[in-house]
């Protein structure tokens, strides 16, 4: 058994009620969840501009990029992947405290790993957003050129072709990118964010 660790966490004065007060509004984590190639990264990040252009603080932490810093030492593995979503979720929940509208675009493929960012982040803050499309829609897409790789055997445990993904089954909100444009898609999204961070109520 692990060595219990004497930690007790300092409480500060400027706090996380502090800052949302000075931004105007609160904090969250949009929690974007779906195959490669669905249209995470592409959506948050207009979904992000709108925000941004409407004067609320955000970040979006992102697959590749957090895989090349802060998670580099992650494989695909089960296990890899579930280390790569409680951190990131740690990370975000800093960020909320930090004050910031967190959009994060991770395949994010098992239901406990969610589960568990959603426990972490808490309940209040946490939106998760199902980015739907087919299999066969994101290989037709297959943007990065991965699907075919995954296809030939280059690639292991890759989402959708040898490693699965567990369809969220009660998400906050679910948008269809193979059925609705990236414009309908982010202002479906805008809708159900804004009076979820306002602080007007
Ligand atoms: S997650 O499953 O752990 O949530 P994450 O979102 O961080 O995955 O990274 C997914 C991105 O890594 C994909 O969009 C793709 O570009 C790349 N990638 C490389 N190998 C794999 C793989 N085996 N499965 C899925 N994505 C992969």
């Amino acid at each position: 058994m692990k060595e219990k660790l004497h930690i007790v966490p300092h409480r500060h004065q400027v706090n996380r009620q502090t800052r949302e007060l000075k931004n105007g509004h609160r904090a969250a984590t949009l929690w974007f969840t779906g195959f490669s190639g669905s249209g995470k990264s592409t959506l948050a990040n207009q979904v992000e501009q709108a925000l941004a252009g409407k004067g609320y603080r955000t970040y979006i932490l992102d697959g590749d990029n957090i895989r090349t810093g802060i998670n580099k030492d992650l494989d695909f593995s089960e296990s890899g992947r579930v280390e790569n979503i409680r951190r990131i979720a740690e990370v975000a929940k800093l960020m909320n405290d930090a004050g910031l509208v967190v959009l994060t675009a991770f395949i994010s493929p098992f239901t406990k790993d969610r589960q568990q960012a959603r426990t972490i982040i808490g309940e209040e803050s946490f939106m998760e957003i199902h980015v739907d499309c087919p299999l066969e829609v994101c290989e037709q897409r297959d943007v990065k050129g991965l699907y075919e790789k995954a296809r030939k055997g280059l690639i292991s445990n890759f989402t959708g072709i040898d490693s699965p993904f567990e369809v969220p089954e009660k998400p906050e909100l679910k948008v269809s990118t193979h059925l609705e444009d990236l414009e309908s898609c982010t202002d479906k999204i805008i809708h159900y964010i804004i009076p979820r961070i306002s602080t007007n109520e």
